[in-house]
């Protein structure tokens, strides 16, 4: 079977994890941490980074860093993770749903200043599968209407939006290093902000708001979303060779997409120019005339040993949001598309060139005319 994924973990991942292990510095303090944060922060084009223990809880600090009352709302699309709602949700707030535009698969920027009412404080853009999301019309909405941007970024490691890396946008910006990402820590996330404010509230959000003066007294609640120092020591290896993987990523995405891009049976995924593509995932969606779904074509990949994953479910399609009351009329027609027509093959960062071509194959096989 080919993965979906495999990480790749090199001698400098070893030397700096045992560094760690001999000296004792196993928990959420010791030197990588700060390096590791600083080092990414600079990779991205931002003043600051907050090492959190995965991407949800980075956006979960995010939200409840910019202080905002119950009941306010935050713009989100529907096509994403469930930790984009939940992070919104758990701080007593109100997603509100934006549907993808068909080419990125992003959300679609038109339909945002629509959904904005008196109570939006705040919209949260996710880049999908390693493709920006058009960030300049939402930087405008969110001057026009002074309203925060959190970036999710987490499946964006060197993207570019006109030359700026993904993750330099937002007032605050959110990234996972979980194995699957293009620069891992086994489990890991990161806040970046060029925000004093934002830094000050989420390190003490992150780390249970102990204060520094007065350390079991306490005047707000916070988390324990910590990152160690193993962890970061991970991520530190792995963000010395980055480019290296970014290339790599890129390296898939054009393999596949010289192979199948000649099927009119599938949609394969696109580069706009004003973007630089990482092919986190590589995609693809199935045309609906073609008379299979998603998941009638993952078991005819799987059949001849090719791993997928299906894509997201929106968001107003999941029966926890129902049961609490959201997003119950909700359609969106993009997504739902996509959630039934979408999934991605092997892309991971040991796949070879003869792997892709027995992906390619296999792809082709499974396709009636194909
Ligand atoms: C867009 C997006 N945001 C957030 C997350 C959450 O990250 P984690 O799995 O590290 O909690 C993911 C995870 O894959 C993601 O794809």
């Amino acid at each position: 079977m080919i993965p979906v994924n495999e990480p790749l973990i090199g001698e400098k991942e070893v030397e700096y994890v045992l560094d760690c292990l001999k000296t004792g510095w196993i928990s959420s303090a010791g030197k990588y941490i700060q390096e590791f944060e600083e080092k990414w922060a600079d990779y991205c084009g931002m003043k600051y980074g907050i090492a959190v223990s995965n991407g949800t809880t980075a956006l979960e600090t995010a939200v409840a860093c910019i202080d905002l009352k119950h009941g306010e709302e935050v713009i989100m699309p529907t096509f994403t993770i469930i930790s984009c709602a939940q992070a919104i949700i758990r701080n007593n707030n109100i997603p509100v749903l934006v549907d993808s535009e068909p080419r990125t698969w992003c959300m679609d920027v038109t339909k945002i200043e629509q959904k904005i009412t008196p109570k939006t404080r705040a919209i949260m853009p996710v880049h999908i599968y390693g493709h920006p999301v058009d960030m300049d019309p939402i930087i405008d909405l969110a001057k026009k209407y002074n309203l925060i941007i959190i970036e999710d970024a987490a499946e964006a490691h060197g993207a570019e939006y006109k030359g700026k890396k993904c993750g330099s946008f937002g007032d605050i910006s959110c990234f996972s290093f979980y194995a699957n990402k293009i620069i891992t820590t086994g489990e890991g996330g990161m806040l970046l902000t060029n925000n004093k404010e934002f830094v000050e509230k989420s390190r003490s959000f992150r780390n249970l708001c102990f204060k520094k003066e007065k350390r079991f007294y306490h005047t707000e609640m916070g988390c324990n979303f910590r990152l160690t120092n193993l962890q970061a020591a991970i991520g530190l290896a792995q963000l010395e060779r980055i480019d290296e993987l970014v290339e790599k990523k890129r390296w898939i995405g054009h393999a596949y997409n010289e192979r199948l891009k000649d099927i009119p049976e599938l949609i394969i995924p696109v580069e706009e120019p004003w973007a630089k593509n990482v092919y986190w995932m590589y995609g693809v969606v199935l045309n609906e005339n073609t008379g299979t779904d998603a998941k009638e074509f993952s078991k005819r990949l799987r059949d001849r040993g090719i791993d997928t994953r299906p894509f997201f479910l929106g968001m107003h399609e999941q029966p926890v949001f129902h049961d609490m009351g959201l997003f119950k009329n909700g359609h969106y027609p993009v997504a739902e598309q996509l959630a039934r027509q979408g999934l991605y093959l092997p892309s991971g960062m040991t796949l070879t060139q003869e792997q892709i071509e027995q992906v390619a194959q296999a792809v082709k096989n499974s396709l009636k005319n194909y």
